[in-house]
């Protein structure tokens, strides 16, 4: 398909709903820190998504779980102050909806009022349906997130494909459509097939963005830790690893140490 890319100066919610429906593709990557987020912008990305996938390359924790609302915020904060173009997306962290509506609200409104993202992503469909209902109702922006949910882990037990059985399949549409009613602006597919996936993204009008979920989707998000190489040690099937940044960075930083060791570094024009 041919896809004119049109110039938006600013990505808002809008944009992303005009992108589907003008068929050009959604590009979204995280980013935790001012400066990869800077990076990030300045490439020419669409969304930022501050993740709570920041629990694991951030602060090297096995899950997403761990990982609070303050964290959240902090990552988020610096994310913002990096971003003069794409729309910068929070996740709202295990812990800080899930107990109730007013609670979930009162997150969502920390992170608007504290980091000054622009929208918040949360997990879960017909579960969470009165937690997103009042968040949207305050004016708050919701990106939803279905198929392989982390927050979840301990409930799947692993981190392999979701919805390949029918009736997981048939709940996964449910709670899509469920979504698009309550007025989500966007959706975020992760590990399913990707036929079933382009059957979603057909069937609802918002921008369904994918990660593991095949090219039938409306956009497509990785962490951004994994598409530049930084962790040798995660291949999963639907990545592509467009540098190897652990090895470009080992091999810079041990030229560096060698350098030092050996008095090369710095030399008469590296110092005052
Ligand atoms: O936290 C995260 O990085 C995410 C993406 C995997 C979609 O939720």
């Amino acid at each position: 398909m041919s896809t004119a890319k049109k110039d938006y100066k600013k990505i808002t919610t809008k944009s992303l709903i005009d992108m589907k429906a003008q068929g050009e593709k959604i590009s979204m990557l995280t980013a935790y820190d001012f400066t990869m987020a800077k990076i990030v912008d300045s490439a020419g990305i669409d969304v930022i998504l501050v993740g709570d996938s920041a629990s694991n390359v951030m602060a090297g924790h096995e899950t997403t779980l761990p990982i609070t609302l303050d964290q959240m915020i902090y990552h988020a904060s610096s994310v913002v102050r990096g971003a003069d173009r794409a729309l910068v997306v929070v996740d709202l962290p295990f812990g800080s909806y899930q107990s109730d509506p007013k609670e979930a609200l009162r997150s969502a409104i920390r992170i608007m009022k504290e980091s000054g993202g622009h929208a918040v992503k949360l997990e879960g469909g017909k579960e969470i349906k009165e937690s997103i209902k009042k968040i949207l109702n305050a004016g708050i922006p919701v990106m939803g997130h279905l198929g392989l949910t982390p927050q979840s882990i301990y409930k799947f037990g692993t981190y392999t494909v979701r919805a390949k059985e029918e009736q997981e399949a048939l709940k996964l549409i449910e709670d899509a459509k469920l979504l698009e009613k309550l007025g989500c602006f966007s959706l975020v597919l992760e590990k399913i097939p990707a036929k079933l996936a382009q059957q979603i993204a057909e069937s609802i009008s918002i921008p369904v963005i994918g990660i593991g979920a095949g090219s039938g989707v409306d956009g497509q998000v990785l962490v951004i830790h994994d598409m530049l190489g930084m962790n040798n040690e995660f291949s999963p099937r639907f990545l592509r690893r467009y540098m190897n940044l652990y090895e470009g960075m080992t091999s810079a930083i041990s030229q560096y140490v060698d350098d030092v060791k050996s008095k090369d570094f710095p030399n008469e024009k590296e110092q005052y």
